[in-house]
């Protein structure tokens, strides 16, 4: 089972947005089984899995906030985390014991980009990231055209050596597929398309070893 899991410590940055899209790309591109686990007690994720359509690839909700991974199908070949806003200290390392692949989004704001450094440092710190047990990037969320404002983020993550693997632009696209309960992948093409494309560097990643330990 591949785990990945979408974390940080600030809130509406895109996590559950991140986690709903690469679960609906896994069950809509290859032929898995997928489960999306949610933390999060605001449920996001499962509230997405709720107005997924039955007649789409199946994606199995585990309300992990409530019960843990206990229920999880074990036959599961992409288990997706979405995770709480302030994950710190121990509350951290326990998130990222479930995880081998974390993505990181970050919103290209000053304020965003200073808090994103802080918590990479600190993701690096767990003794499980400092084994390369778990392997991590970070997506950038959001974008407009701001290109300078993550350039400084950019140069601060090539110090650290975490790369910015895709840059998703600001759409409507996110908040129509969300609230069909679709990923981005499984929306019109014609309408979709510029983000498919902008998706593509992140799933190569994903489907890739470099995003394995
Ligand atoms: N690339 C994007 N374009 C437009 N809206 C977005 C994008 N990413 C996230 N959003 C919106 O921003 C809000 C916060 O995103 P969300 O995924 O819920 O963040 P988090 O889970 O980190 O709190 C949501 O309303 C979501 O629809
Ligand atoms: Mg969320």
């Amino acid at each position: 089972m591949r785990t990945i899991m979408v974390i940080n410590a600030k809130g509406g940055c895109g996590k559950s947005t991140l986690a709903t899209n690469i679960a609906g790309y896994f069950a809509s591109n290859w032929d898995a089984v997928v489960s999306l686990a949610d933390f999060d007690p605001q449920g996001s994720s499962l509230d997405w899995l709720a107005k997924r359509p039955p007649e789409r690839d199946k994606i199995h909700a585990v309300d992990a906030h409530n019960e843990g991974l206990r229920h999880l199908d074990r036959n599961s070949d992409f288990l997706i985390v979405d995770s709480p806003a302030r994950s710190h200290g121990s509350e951290l390392t326990q998130m990222v014991r479930h995880a081998e692949t974390v993505v990181v989004p970050v919103l290209p704001s000053p304020i965003d980009i200073n808090a994103a450094g802080k918590f990479v440092q600190e993701l690096l710190d767990v003794g499980k990231v400092e084994r390369k047990e778990v392997k991590v990037a970070v997506v950038a969320n959001r974008v407009r055209e701001n290109l300078l404002i993550y350039e400084e983020l950019e140069k601060f993550l090539d110090t650290l050596k975490v790369p910015v693997i895709a840059r998703l632009r600001d759409t409507q696209n996110y908040i129509r597929a969300y609230s069909r309960g679709l990923g981005i992948h499984e929306l019109p093409e014609y309408l979709s398309w510029p983000d498919q494309e902008q998706w593509e560097p992140l799933v190569k990643w994903l489907e890739s070893k470099r995003s394995q330990p």
